[in-house]
């Protein structure tokens, strides 16, 4: 502690100053930079959420429209066609639907799934990481959406995933048993896939997948450029505090101390300089006039003694 004492005792004014202003400089950047990075990823994750939620109910709508005005009026082809038309089925015209936007929008590296665990069309058959989720919306029935990251080759996807479940009766007419789905349907997908669903039973996630990466690292483009304008200021800060220490401080102080040294040893020809008025100024002035003073009382010394 004594030490510490000493040491600081033997430390000019200006690397006081400096050691202060660094501290001050390191604290600001810290916090700001910690504060900046939260605000900047939370607000990144909010953009990703919100394109993911705008996807998500373009589908649900899409598959809607499917099954509420389009199916209705093509229903009766599916008993009479030999050709099976995919058209009246919802996930398909929303897989469809989607994959135009991927192509003609350039959303190359956005994706929609029904992942499902027994799908009809085995394109929509859910991976492990998928699987789980279904899982996840199977055991806990009252989760009705779920959101995360995953982590591709290609970068970081962020997904949403909300339950597709059997919601009404009339689906089991093409996902119960074989002998209730219409011929043509089995013709074109077989017999083995996408039966024995039960009624409310979840089958799948429906999930929208978006590329994070790019939103991520702009925010973080977006960081670097507001730090690098902070550490900037900061340092011409400290540089201008320094120089104008210098100049209107430590500077006249040390030409003082040169004059005083002078005075002490008997030399009384020079005058202290103080181009300011401030506070050093006013010292030099009074400086000046004890010079006087010590110059007057010299003199009366040096008669007295002759
Ligand atoms: C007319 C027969 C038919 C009916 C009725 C039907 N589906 Fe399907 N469903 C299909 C076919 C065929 C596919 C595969 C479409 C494709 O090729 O993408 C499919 C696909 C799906 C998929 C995507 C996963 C998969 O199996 O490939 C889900 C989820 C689904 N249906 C749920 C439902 C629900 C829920 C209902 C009731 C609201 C329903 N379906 C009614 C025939 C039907």
């Amino acid at each position: 502690m004594l030490k510490d004492n000493q040491l600081l005792k033997n430390l000019n004014i200006a690397t006081k100053l400096n050691v202060l202003l660094v501290t001050i400089a390191l604290i600001t950047i810290f916090l700001s930079g910690g504060v900046l990075s939260l605000i900047l990823s939370h607000n990144a994750e909010k953009v990703v959420t919100d394109k993911a939620l705008v996807l998500m109910e373009t589908m649900s709508a899409v598959r809607n429209y499917t099954s509420t005005k389009v199916n209705p009026e093509l229903a009766s082809r599916l008993e009479t066609d030999t050709q099976f038309l995919p058209q009246t089925v919802p996930a398909f015209s929303a897989r469809e639907v989607f994959e135009y936007f991927r192509e003609q929008g350039g959303y190359k590296d956005f994706f929609y799934k029904e992942a499902t665990l027994n799908p009809t069309n085995l394109r929509d058959k859910a991976d492990k990481f998928e699987a789980n989720i279904v899982e996840e919306f199977r055991l806990n029935k009252s989760l009705k959406q779920t959101s995360g990251f995953r982590t591709f080759s290609s970068g970081d996807i962020f997904y949403i995933a909300r339950p597709l479940q059997v919601s009404k009766e009339s689906c089991l007419r093409c996902h119960s048993t074989p002998d209730r789905a219409p011929q043509s349907l089995l013709t074109t997908y077989g017999r083995e896939n996408g039966f024995n669903w039960k009624l409310h039973e979840i089958v799948g996630a429906q999930m929208i997948l978006v590329p994070a990466n790019a939103i991520f690292e702009s925010a973080k483009r977006l960081q670097t450029s507001v730090m690098g304008i902070l550490i900037s200021c900061l340092i011409l800060a400290i540089v201008l505090i320094n120089f104008f220490l210098k100049v209107s401080i430590t500077n006249p102080l040390k030409k003082m101390a040169q004059l005083a040294q002078r005075i002490s040893t008997g030399d009384l020809t020079r005058e202290f300089e103080h181009p300011f008025n401030d506070e050093v100024g006013v010292l030099a002035a009074s400086l000046n006039r004890m010079k006087v003073s010590l110059d007057i009382a010299m003199e009366m010394l040096n008669s007295d003694t002759e």
